[in-house]
Order: structure tokens, then C-alpha cells, then sequence
């Protein structure tokens, strides 16, 4: 057996460590000045995406005006199409921020992500089904009634109106054939009519959209909403007339329509903006979308554990680490699951007992006290650029919209942002980073749920008439 003790390791090789660490801390360390000049470049390309149709953040229009009222009432379906899971909500809107909501939820797996795009409906239709039926059992819905739905679907989609969209193209390593190009609503659509559900699409939104929607209505200081989760992504509130690729609608120009940003695809293609290593570009080559979503690649929790597993792997190959130990299991791609980051960086004990657990007992390698600290100096690195590079996203948006000197309220959601530890901590350090005590004013909050209650309250206020379907 190894020793655990950090003091037994040669000073040569502690040496290495901490050269190695060096090496890395230059390369995933993000300096206030770098910061500026992303949010400058970042600036432009939102204001490109407003302008043209076509652009590479492309700055989807979503047809929901304005915020909520507060007086949706109703009761709706809601179906959350994730990047991990898929939840089916009932949801009760009561009027003054009021709501209460049933779920179920399903994990998807990676062969449903890839196969049949309608055979993908078809699954979300099923479990719909299931859940209606349960609801109708239990007596907490009638029978014989059509309930409006909400349709969450969190990818980018082209809308032109509320109720219709086109998949631009699949991210979060999605990739159902026959999808792209096709309007999901109609797809949708089908699936429940051949499952025979009784609900109505009234709406279509993206996870951010509802979640701008949904804490607005807890919190009306709220003018951003973000996710940072399995995809990373922002919306927020914006003038008609600030639009210019729909100015033909004849919109009136004071009316403000909510902007799903899409910007998790900022500095694809080219890759002049964002400080990509070599990690990042093995990721990205090696994705099912190579070029696509260069600033999620970086940020959301499908791929930070995939960049610290790749940095394991390089020192392996070097021989620095786990020397005449087996690691096969450390070499399987996105094995080393972010939610691994978050372990490391919060083990508590001085001999980081946690970390020995996730190496023994996930890849079967045994760890010394000097290797632990050096993993989890490295999840610190990487989770945050995560977060200061989220933090330049958002100071994009405030900067844009001038919301600085005013302040405003951020709310965010997603697995990184409510289960990494000190994430939120991180982005507001960045934002005083990008805009020194002013920064102070930006706040990011843990958001209502989006997908689920924003679904539902748009839904509410995109349909006139309300339909009563509770017992
Ligand atoms: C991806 C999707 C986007 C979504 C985000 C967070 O970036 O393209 O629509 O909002 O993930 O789930």
C-alpha cells in the first residue's frame, strides 16, 4: 500500500506537484483585465444577434411580452425537457405570486438522446400520460378535460410565434435524428395525439425563459435569469424596438419581449474571444458538435469533470501520477463526473477522506494526501473559470441594458449553481472583478422554478380562456 502522508513523498516529487499546479493555475486563471475584454467581445456578439437572423449567439425572440401580471390563474401542464431529465409537472397557478405544483420526473439515458427524434416525443407523450392518468385516479383532475400545456424544451429553437418552433440544432450532446429543422410543437404534437393525452401545447418556452418569467414573479427586481446546469444559458426582458431583426412585425417598439440569449454558443467557430485550453479544444473536437457551444463547453456541468479527467490523463501519460497502478477506469471518457468537483472542493477532513473515496471506489486507484490536495486545487481552477466566465455572460447583459448603477436581481438555477459549492460566491467576486464596487449591485439568486411554474404562467398568459380541470 501507498502512504497517505504527503511528508513521505520525496521533495523531488512534491516539487513536481507544484510545478504542475503552476502550469495549470496560468492556464485556467482568468485576470479582471482578460475578464473586461471577453465582456466587451461578448457585448458585441448579443447585439449581432439582435440585429441579423442567423447569427452565432443568436438571440431567439420568444414571443412572451413583458412580465407576468400575477393574476395568471389556472392549471397546466407542465413538460421539462432537459439535458438530463424529463419532469412533468401539474401545476395550479392561485393568482399573486401564489402556485402549487405535482411532479414527476424521469432520467434519460444516452440512447434516448441519440435515437428518433419522434420516437423521443413518443417517450415524453408516455410518461405525460402516466402522470395524467395518476392525477385523474387520485381524483385530483377531471376526467374529459383538455389542460393547457406548457412546453419547456431547452434547446435553441426558432420561434415566430409562442406556440411553434424550429430546432436550430441540438446541444448538451443531444442528437435525435430527424429534429433538427423541424418544428418540435408539431412533433409533440403527434406524440400526444397518438397517445391520446389530453393536453393542449399553448406555449413553448426554453428553461431560461421560465425562469426569468417565474422569478419575476416572486421577485420583480429580477431582470436576468440564468441556468447553469448540464447547459449553461441566460434571458432576459428586452425592448421591441431594440430588436432590429423584427422590426418588420410592426411590434410596437416600447413593447418588451423576452430574449432567450442562447449563449452558451458565444465564440463558436471561431474561437477568438474565450481562453480555450488544450482540454477544451480535446472536448470540443471529440463532441458530437465540434466548433458549436464553445462557451458552455467551458462552463456547464456536462464537461467541467471531462476537463479535470483529461488533465488527470495527461499527468497519467507523463508518468507523474498513479505510476504501476491500473487506471483504465480514470481513462473512460467522461467518467469523472462533475458532481465529483463539487465532492472535492467541499471534503471537509484534513486527510480528505472524500476524495479517497471517489478515486478508490470509482477508478480502483489509490491516492497520496499530496496527490488529494493537487485534484482538488485543480476542481478549484476549473469550477472558477466556470464561474468567472459565467460572471463575464451576465456583466454582458447588465453592461448592455445598463442595469449597473441601478442594480438588479440575477436568478439562476441549475445543478452547478445550486450544488457547487461557492458558485454564486465566485460569480460575484468576477462581476466586482469586471466592475469593481458597482459590481456589488448585481446580485444572482436562486431562481423559482422555471421550467416547471414559468412554463405554466406563460402558458397562463398566452391563452385567454382558463380552464378549470381540478377537482
Ligand atoms: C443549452 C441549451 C439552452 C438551455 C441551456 C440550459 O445551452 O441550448 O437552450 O437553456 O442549455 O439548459
Amino acid at each position: 500500500t501507498r502512504s497517505s502522508d504527503a511528508d513521505d513523498l520525496p521533495h523531488a516529487t512534491k516539487k513536481r506537484m507544484a510545478d504542475h499546479l503552476r502550469k495549470y493555475e496560468s492556464l485556467f486563471t482568468l485576470t479582471p483585465q482578460r475578464m473586461r475584454m471577453i465582456v466587451e467581445a461578448f457585448k458585441d456578439s448579443l447585439e449581432t444577434g439582435l440585429a441579423k437572423a442567423g447569427q452565432v449567439v443568436p438571440m431567439i425572440p420568444t414571443y412572451v411580452f413583458g412580465w407576468p401580471s400575477g393574476e395568471e390563474t389556472g392549471n397546466f401542464l407542465a413538460v421539462d425537457l432537459g439535458g438530463t431529465n424529463l419532469r412533468v409537472c401539474l401545476v395550479t397557478l392561485e393568482g399573486e405570486g401564489k402556485f402549487e405544483i405535482t411532479q414527476s420526473k424521469y432520467r434519460l439515458t444516452e440512447e434516448q438522446k441519440q435515437e428518433e427524434g419522434q420516437v423521443l416525443f413518443d417517450f415524453c407523450a408516455e410518461c405525460l400520460k402516466t402522470f395524467v392518468d395518476s392525477q385523474i385516479e387520485s381524483g385530483v383532475i377531471r376526467k374529459d378535460c383538455l389542460l393547457p400545456l406548457g412546453f419547456t424544451f431547452s434547446y435553441p429553437c426558432l420561434q415566430d410565434r409562442i406556440d411553434h418552433g424550429e430546432l436550430i440544432r441540438w446541444t448538451k450532446g443531444f442528437g435525435a435524428s430527424n429534429t433538427e429543422g423541424h418544428d418540435v410543437v408539431a412533433m409533440f404534437r403527434k406524440s400526444l395525439e397518438k397517445n391520446k393525452v389530453p393536453a393542449e401545447i399553448v406555449a413553448l418556452t426554453c428553461d431560461t425563459t421560465g425562469t426569468l418569467i417565474a422569478s419575476h414573479y416572486v421577485n420583480p427586481r429580477t431582470r436576468i435569469a440564468c441556468i447553469f446546469g448540464t447547459g449553461c444559458n441566460a434571458a432576459y426582458m428586452e425592448r421591441a424596438g431594440d430588436i432590429p431583426k423584427i422590426s418588420h412585425l410592426g411590434i410596437d417598439g416600447n413593447a418588451e419581449m423576452a430574449i432567450n440569449c442562447e449563449w452558451g454558443a458565444f465564440d463558436s467557430f471561431e474561437h477568438e474571444n474565450l481562453p480555450r485550453t488544450k482540454y477544451d479544444q480535446i472536448i470540443d473536437e471529440t463532441s458530437n458538435k465540434p466548433g458549436e457551444q464553445a462557451f458552455e463547453k467551458l462552463i456547464s456541468g456536462r464537461y467541467l469533470g471531462e476537463i479535470l479527467r483529461l488533465i488527470i490523463c495527461e499527468l497519467i501519460d507523463e508518468g507523474v501520477l498513479f505510476l504501476g497502478q491500473n487506471t483504465y477506469k480514470l481513462e473512460i471518457p467522461y467518467s469523472f463526473d462533475t458532481a465529483f468537483l463539487s465532492l472535492m472542493e467541499s471534503d471537509p477532513t484534513d486527510e480528505l477522506l472524500m476524495i479517497i473515496g471517489i478515486f478508490t471506489h470509482f477508478f480502483a486507484v489509490e491516492t497520496t494526501l499530496a496527490e488529494r490536495q493537487f485534484f482538488r486545487a485543480l476542481a478549484k481552477l476549473v469550477g472558477k473559470r466556470a464561474a468567472r466566465l459565467s460572471a463575464c455572460g451576465i456583466a454582458a447583459i447588465v453592461s448592455k441594458m445598463g442595469y449597473l448603477d441601478e442594480g438588479c436581481a440575477v436568478g439562476a438555477d441549475g445543478s452547478l449553481y445550486n450544488k457547487y459549492p461557492g458558485f454564486a460566491e465566485r460569480i460575484h467576486e468576477g462581476l466586482q472583478d469586471i466592475f469593481g464596487e458597482k459590481g456589488k449591485n448585481i446580485v444572482t439568486y436562486h431562481a423559482e422554478d422555471g421550467s416547471g411554474i414559468g412554463a405554466a404562467i406563460i402558458a397562463g398568459s398566452s391563452q385567454s380562456t382558463h380552464l378549470s380541470c381540478r377537482e
